[in-house]
């Protein structure tokens, strides 16, 4: 949890007053469902312990002014003068201001501090965190009536039209969507959304998240490039997106691109693995997720070549030494790996993931096990 008090005194400091409220977002591991959510397909996340949280007020003027606790740094711009690509790191918050406005919200003058514990650049979504804590934060400034998976929407808005990443719902979903002890499941075309229950240490298993510190960012080409070439499949085969794909050996036979043929088939398959891993953790099934996750890691790795060598060697290790499966979670290029363990192992497959990583010359790794937390909304200033 990020230092409540330095929060509430740094808002002080900016405005001379106390803050209206704090409010939080979660970041988030994909248990399963990876590079499927802009396909139209299904995801399976639940959210962590680790959060973005906002001191925020409303101001008399039309500034927006916003403050990292971490950069110890200040930006203020003029609600009129918000527009994609400006504000650096600030713009995952004033995205949210520019996207609520656009969709005809009524937002003033705010001033907004965060301060999050979320690891940045690891996969488990320290950019939607932001934006949800904020879309949580201003709703309740401004009395504005958003139904959760609207707001997850106009997070989503932030982060593709303003940030310019261009990213899908599962992140913002996530963020905005989850319960404790709970998993969602989403598909991201009906926008149907179920609570799963995952109880996971009364079933006797852990998760562990560990991030291999090779970090990895969504603006750049790589997941673009990912993205486009589903869509251009999708174009060949004639459906509106590849979740429409329900045959694929006739697929494949349609498509003469070697590219385009792997990254169905990862799209495909993962669809499937969720769908499954949704009937067997609604079934109480938690252990028969494994063979899940290992089959998504092999996917990712060789069909959609998303994973990079230290997220790789970190899979294996912890398989070798005991986990039961283990894949990588978000968008890939590095960041974090998940493993199913049994309870009381992760932190020593954690440890042996380090020494394999001493080993190799890679530098050490973090991790630590995740329990399934709640999604976005206000704290009391306990922070309880
Ligand atoms: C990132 C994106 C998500 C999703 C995942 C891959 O986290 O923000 O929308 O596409 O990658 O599953």
């Amino acid at each position: 949890m990020p230092d409540l008090t330095a929060l509430t005194e740094r808002y002080r400091r900016a405005t001379g007053t106390e803050p209206d409220g704090l409010w939080f977002a979660p970041g988030r591991v994909n248990l399963i469902g990876e590079h499927t959510d802009y396909n139209d397909g299904f995801v399976l996340p639940f959210a962590l312990d680790r959060k973005a949280v906002i001191a925020a007020g409303r101001r008399d003027d039309s500034a927006l002014v916003m403050v990292s606790l971490e950069l110890d740094d200040e930006v203020t711009m003029d609600l009129a003068d918000l527009a994609p690509g400006s504000g650096g790191w600030a713009a995952y918050l004033a995205g949210v201001v520019w996207a609520l406005r656009q969709a005809g919200h009524q937002v003033g003058g705010t001033t907004i501090v965060m301060s999050s514990d979320v690891p940045l650049g690891a996969g488990l979504s320290s950019s939607a965190a932001i934006e949800c804590a904020a879309v949580a934060a201003l709703t309740d400034l401004y009395s504005l009536d958003i139904p959760k998976m609207d707001r997850a929407k106009l997070a989503r808005v932030a982060e593709n039209a303003y940030v310019g990443a261009p990213t899908g719902l599962l992140d913002q979903a996530a963020s905005t969507l989850c319960e404790a002890d709970a998993g969602l499941f989403l598909d991201c075309r009906t926008l149907e959304a179920q609570q799963v229950p995952l109880p996971m240490a009364e079933q006797g298993f852990e998760i562990l998240v560990l991030d291999t510190k090779t970090p990895h960012s969504h603006v750049d080409g790589e997941y673009g490039a990912r993205r486009a070439s589903c869509e251009e499949a999708a174009a060949v085969l004639g459906v509106p997106a590849l979740r429409d794909v329900t045959d694929l050996d006739d697929a494949l036979g349609q498509l003469a691109d070697e590219t385009h043929r792997k990254r169905v088939r990862h799209v495909v398959t993962e669809n499937q693995r969720v769908l499954e891993a949704f009937e067997l953790a609604k079934a109480g099934n938690l252990a028969a997720l494994a063979p899940l996750l290992d089959a998504s890691h092999v996917s990712m790795r060789d069909d959609y070549e998303i994973t990079v060598p230290t997220v790789d060697l970190a899979v294996e290790t912890a398989r070798s030494a005991g986990a039961l499966g283990a894949r990588m979670t978000g968008g890939g290029f590095g960041g974090c790996i998940i493993a199913l363990t049994r309870a009381g192992e992760a932190d020593r497959i954690g440890q042996e993931v380090a020494a394999a990583f001493a080993a190799a010359g890679y530098g050490a790794p973090e991790w630590f096990s995740a329990t399934p937390a709640p999604g976005a909304g206000r704290l009391d200033p306990t922070g309880a």
